[in-house]
Parts: C-alpha cells; sequence; structure tokens
C-alpha cells in the first residue's frame, strides 16, 4: 500500500517540523509504504525533519516550465534538487480554483517525469456526473487527454478522487471503488500497455473507512484533511496495512 498525505494549504514551518519528525518515528508495517506533500514552503524543513526514515515526500503542484518569468510558479528541477519524490498534477481544488486544464496537467507531467520525479495523475468526477452515468466519459477524458503517448516508464500512480467524496466525509461504496479503480487500470494501460498503473483512492479516507476501502485493486490512499492529524494519519496506516 501507498499511502500519501495531501496537507494542502496547512501548516507553517513550526507546525510541520515537529510534526515530520514524530511522524518518522512511527512504526511503518512492513509492504506499506508512506509519503507526505506539504506546502512548498515547508518542504526543506520536513525533507530534513524525515532525514533517515522510510517516509517520502513530495509536492502538490509544480510549473510545466523549468525556469523563466513565471511570477510565484516553483519548477520540477527545483523540487527535484530537494529531493521531492511525487508531486500531484491536476488535484480537483487546482482543476476547480486555478483553472488547470488536462492539457496543462499533461504538461506538467512531462515536466516532472523528466526530472525523475513521480506525478500522482487526480481524476475524479462531480456528483452531477456520476448521477447522470457520465463518470467513466469524465474519467476516461482526463485519463487520455492527460497521458495518451506519453513514455510514462514502468510504473506510473493515479488518484481516483470523486469530487463529491473529498472533504465531506461521504465516500463511495467498496464496490464503486473496485468498478471504478478496473475501469481506470483497463483504460490507462490500453493507452499505455508498457506501463504498470497504481491506483490510490482519496476523498473523506479515515481511520475507520480505509479498511473496507482498501478494496482488491486498490493500490493506496491520497488522505487529506486526516493527514494532519498524526493520530489520525496512523491509525490509517494501521488499519489498512493488513491488506497487502
Ligand atoms: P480529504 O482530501 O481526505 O480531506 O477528503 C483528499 C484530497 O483532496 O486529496
Amino acid at each position: 500500500m501507498l499511502i500519501l498525505g495531501n496537507w494542502k494549504m496547512n501548516k507553517t514551518i513550526a507546525e510541520a517540523i515537529p510534526f515530520a519528525f514524530e511522524l518518522s518515528r512511527i512504526k511503518i508495517p512492513k509492504g506499506t509504504n508512506i509519503g507526505v506533500l506539504p506546502p512548498f514552503l515547508s518542504l526543506s524543513a520536513v525533507a530534513k525533519a524525515l532525514e533517515g526514515s522510510e517516509i517520502s515526500f513530495g509536492a502538490q503542484n509544480c510549473h510545466h516550465e523549468d525556469s523563466g518569468a513565471y511570477t510565484g510558479e516553483v519548477s520540477a528541477p527545483m523540487l527535484a534538487d530537494i529531493g521531492c519524490k511525487w508531486c500531484l498534477a491536476g488535484h480537483s481544488e487546482r482543476r476547480q480554483y486555478f483553472g488547470e486544464t488536462n492539457e496543462t496537467i499533461r504538461q506538467k507531467i512531462v515536466s516532472l517525469l523528466r526530472h525523475s520525479i513521480s506525478p500522482v495523475l487526480c481524476i475524479g468526477e462531480s456528483l452531477i456526473e456520476r448521477n447522470t452515468d457520465r463518470t467513466y466519459a469524465v474519467l476516461s477524458s482526463q485519463i487520455s487527454k492527460t497521458i495518451s503517448d506519453l513514455d510514462l516508464g514502468h510504473e506510473f500512480v493515479i488518484a481516483y478522487e470523486p469530487i463529491w467524496a473529498i472533504g465531506t466525509g461521504l465516500v463511495p461504496t467498496p464496490k464503486q471503488v473496485s468498478e471504478t479503480t478496473e475501469v481506470i487500470k483497463e483504460l490507462a494501460t490500453k493507452l499505455c500497455p508498457n506501463t504498470n498503473f497504481k491506483v490510490l483512492y482519496g476523498g473523506s479516507v479515515d481511520g475507520a473507512n480505509c479498511h473496507e476501502l482498501a478494496v482488491d485493486n486498490i493500490d493506496g490512499f491520497l488522505v487529506g484533511s486526516a493527514s494532519l492529524s498524526l493520530s489520525k494519519f496512523e491509525a490509517i496506516i494501521n488499519n489498512c496495512s493488513n491488506k497487502r
């Protein structure tokens, strides 16, 4: 299982350091990989606090150009420079509030791959789309527009995050997670047959629901609010690790 904690716009450096240090001391079950995705500003401090631990770290976004006149942006080589292993691409909050499109997300993926950072492509449908049977059409378009014809390497991570489940306390049924994951893997494999796709589920994951959400074809979780609390994040790590 791969469990990534997306801190979003939370924690100052002063809050992030002791948190990461405590996290680095928890016992991680065999076969479980943990990563944290702090805001840009605390990435270096978190990297230092995690030194010598098995916990990886990464960013929540990047710009697709390596450098240049892009005020306020951070590029993939800058993230690689401080040792980021992961970077989210196309989180629904970025699509919704910052105008990211499948085309710009694709450019970010290309840049991340060029700098040996593993992109975590985030996809998901809205409630209206699910209720009107458009889920697979939406996911299919998000996947094909972002990865078709790219050389993704031997492994690539997709996070399936239904928009209606993010931060709401609502979660799909385990059957819905399993069926959607199967479709995602099928679609992606058709586009990039040489790549092994890992699918994480994200959206209101907590210590109580993670065990049933860890259906057979799910490879891990992308956790938002529950990753901000050590006890809640640890509960997720412990309660789903025996699944895989
Ligand atoms: P949540 O967020 O766990 O708070 O629902 C998940 C995410 O947005 O990645």
